[in-house]
């Protein structure tokens, strides 16, 4: 949700800038600027993709200090205008910003009577009038932005730089994330470490409050009150090859393509066969904490939220606790009760989503007990939260979720391994549950195998109006996932509802025009999932089922067949096509499919 970086340092900083932006344009692409300090500041931006912003740039656009943007438009339609970087009108002030300025309506009336003239609608722009004006009265660029701060409400990540400062560059932090890269003699910012591995691997993040002054031979870095703060650099070890398609067509087929190795890493070191457990050394509790726990509450935001459905299902069915989950964004506005014996797990793949964030915020300064299952080392709510699990699932570039969906299920099926064995799991159900986890990346390789298949049916299908998708207990957060993969990539309408839910009024949409996706496991369920399909053919509706077993070609048009696992691990693996299914539909329909209209990664604001 918008992308910053920074650069200062002894080379030109615009090309370096270009490619981080490239990077972070699944924050943002709706329109891309820079600005670089060379005597005055120079500046290109433009509506559209950073692509779009590099051939605007020319080449002799020298500067070794500068900061850009790409935006995802919340105040302002996309426009040149309301690209950022955003200037001072002495043109001395260049502010870049990933956020929301609550305040700006009235801070911007006020700049106006002051004589500021405003060139576009954003809210950021109050920002560079802001300290252009503090900037006159301080001895230093950090004390100009600090005392600026001071007159904001809202969130920020923030990069600015001062034409008569070209040695330094001021970033701050309160809600939106931002991410400090040290180079030998250079020094890097950006809202996410995606911009930074191709020159270093040494970050530092920023906590909310926090503020930094690059130069070229370091930083400093300061609280709000202007105290220095100390740091420790952080290695990351993420590849810059998990920022390339890899020979892909899209990051969403790597992504897919990626997940026997993804899911693999996830279980690594952590199955134990001699006595059938997990070891989870991130969660900062002991056996006896685990086993105080009355109720399990998990929070996450769209796809994250699903997963947490699957993830609260094998709670209760694995270690006997009763289990929900819920979507971050309405569970922090609805002063929820915080209880002592409640153990809350908030789920982030980017690890920075604000919905999320803020609810383990409210959590924890209510007094629970907050776990983490989060794909980004280091991230916002990896920190604030009191233990948790990683994926390892490696940066996810494409806008939707695929690799970290699974990786999520299968981190909550470790969890559930260990809650259960120190309740009351037995040791024969903790084998067999260790044994199906290590056949899953076998078994994502068998689904994948049946790529050109699930495109024939992706291709028959794309053009229907709506889609219907059903499941029952187990295999209704697949449903409700596969219905999100194929609206956020294909823009095709899906619906999706427990199977048992549809006589009670979804039946009356269903008809030729409507195929249903079925999620039907060979389980306790499958023949009332069954009589579910037979209602629907009667209907004059397509059947296509994704199971363990063709059907009786009355009952279902289609058959995807996937590999069995224990009942329990079942929905990871039937999550798998319908992610083919979506990426192959969005394919036929030519739509953008890493970059979904009106959609961003890491939703930073609220
Ligand atoms: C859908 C998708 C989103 C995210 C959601 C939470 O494909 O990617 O629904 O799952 O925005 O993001 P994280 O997991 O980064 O908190």
């Amino acid at each position: 949700m918008c992308g910053i970086v920074a650069y200062i340092g002894p080379k030109d900083a615009a090309p370096i800038l270009l490619e981080g932006l490239q990077r972070l344009e699944y924050r943002g692409y709706d329109s891309a600027g820079v600005v670089v300090v060379n005597k005055g500041l120079k500046m290109r931006k433009v509506k559209g993709r950073v692509a779009d912003l590099a051939a605007a740039v020319p080449a002799r656009f020298k500067g070794a200090t500068g900061i850009g943007h790409t935006r995802w438009a919340t105040h302002g339609v996309p426009s040149d205008e309301n690209a950022h970087p955003h200037l001072s009108n002495d043109e001395r002030i260049a502010v870049v910003h990933n956020g929301v300025i609550e305040n700006a309506d009235e801070l911007r009336a006020k700049l106006e009577a002051d004589g500021a003239v405003f060139l576009s609608e954003t809210d950021t722009e109050v920002l560079a009038h802001l300290i252009a004006r503090t900037v006159k009265e301080s001895d230093s660029l950090d004390e100009a932005v600090r005392t600026a701060l001071k007159r904001v409400v809202g969130t920020y990540g923030i990069a600015v730089i001062d034409a008569e400062r070209p040695g330094e560059i001021v970033v701050a932090r309160n809600g939106s994330p931002i991410v400090l890269g040290i180079g030998e003699r250079e020094m890097f910012a950006a809202s996410d470490v995606a911009a930074l591995v191709r020159y270093t691997r040494q970050v530092v993040h920023l906590e909310d409050g926090e503020l930094a002054v690059l130069k070229a031979d370091g930083f400093h870095t300061f609280a709000s009150d202007a105290r220095e703060t100390a740091k420790e650099p952080l290695t990351v070890d993420w590849e810059t090859a998990n920022y390339d398609t890899g020979g892909y067509e899209h990051y969403l087929l790597k992504e897919i393509s990626e997940q026997p190795d993804t899911v693999a890493r996830t279980l690594r070191g952590r199955l134990d066969e001699r006595f059938n457990v997990a070891h989870l050394g991130g969660l900062n509790m002991d056996a006896r904490e685990i086993r105080s726990f009355r109720r399990v509450k998990i929070i996450g935001c769209g796809s994250a939220y699903y997963s947490g459905q699957i993830g609260a299902q094998l709670i209760e069915e694995l270690a006997r606790v009763p289990a929900d989950a819920e979507p971050a964004s309405e569970f922090r506005y609805r002063n929820p009760v915080v209880e002592p014996d409640t153990l809350y797990v908030a789920i982030s793949q980017s690890g920075e989503t604000y919905d999320t964030l803020a609810a383990v915020q409210e959590l924890k300064r209510k007094g629970g007990r907050v776990l983490g299952i989060v794909n980004t080392v280091g991230s916002a709510i990896a920190r604030e939260c009191d233990g948790g699990v990683y994926l390892h699932a490696g940066p996810e570039v494409s806008v939707a979720s695929t690799k970290a969906f699974t990786s999520t299920a299968v981190a909550f099926a470790l969890l559930a391994l260990h809650m259960g064995r120190v309740r009351d799991l037995s040791p024969a159900d903790g084998r067999r549950i260790c044994e199906g986890l290590r056949r899953l990346p076998d078994q994502i390789k068998e689904i994948l195998a049946l790529e050109p298949e699930i495109k024939e049916l992706a291709r028959k299908h794309a053009s229907a109006p709506s889609m219907m998708f059903i499941g029952r207990v187990r295999g209704y957060p697949v449903a409700r996932e596969g219905a999100q993969k194929l609206k956020e990539i294909s823009y095709v309408h899906a619906e999706a509802y427990p199977a048992s839910e549809l006589k009670h009024g979804p039946l009356a949409l269903i008809g030729p025009e409507m195929p249903t996706v079925a999620i039907v496991p060979d389980d306790e369920l499958l023949d009332k999932n069954l009589t579910a399909l037979g209602e629907i053919r009667a209907r004059g509706g397509q059947v296509i089922m994704v199971g363990h077993r063709v059907a009786d070609p009355k009952l279902a048009e289609d058959c995807l067949v996937v590999p069995k696992n224990e009942v329990e691990l079942d929905p990871i693996l039937l999550s798998i096509p319908l992610q083919l299914f979506a990426y192959h539909a969005a394919v036929a329909l030519e739509r953008d499919v890493d970059k979904p209209r009106n959609l961003a990664k890491s939703v930073t604001v609220e």
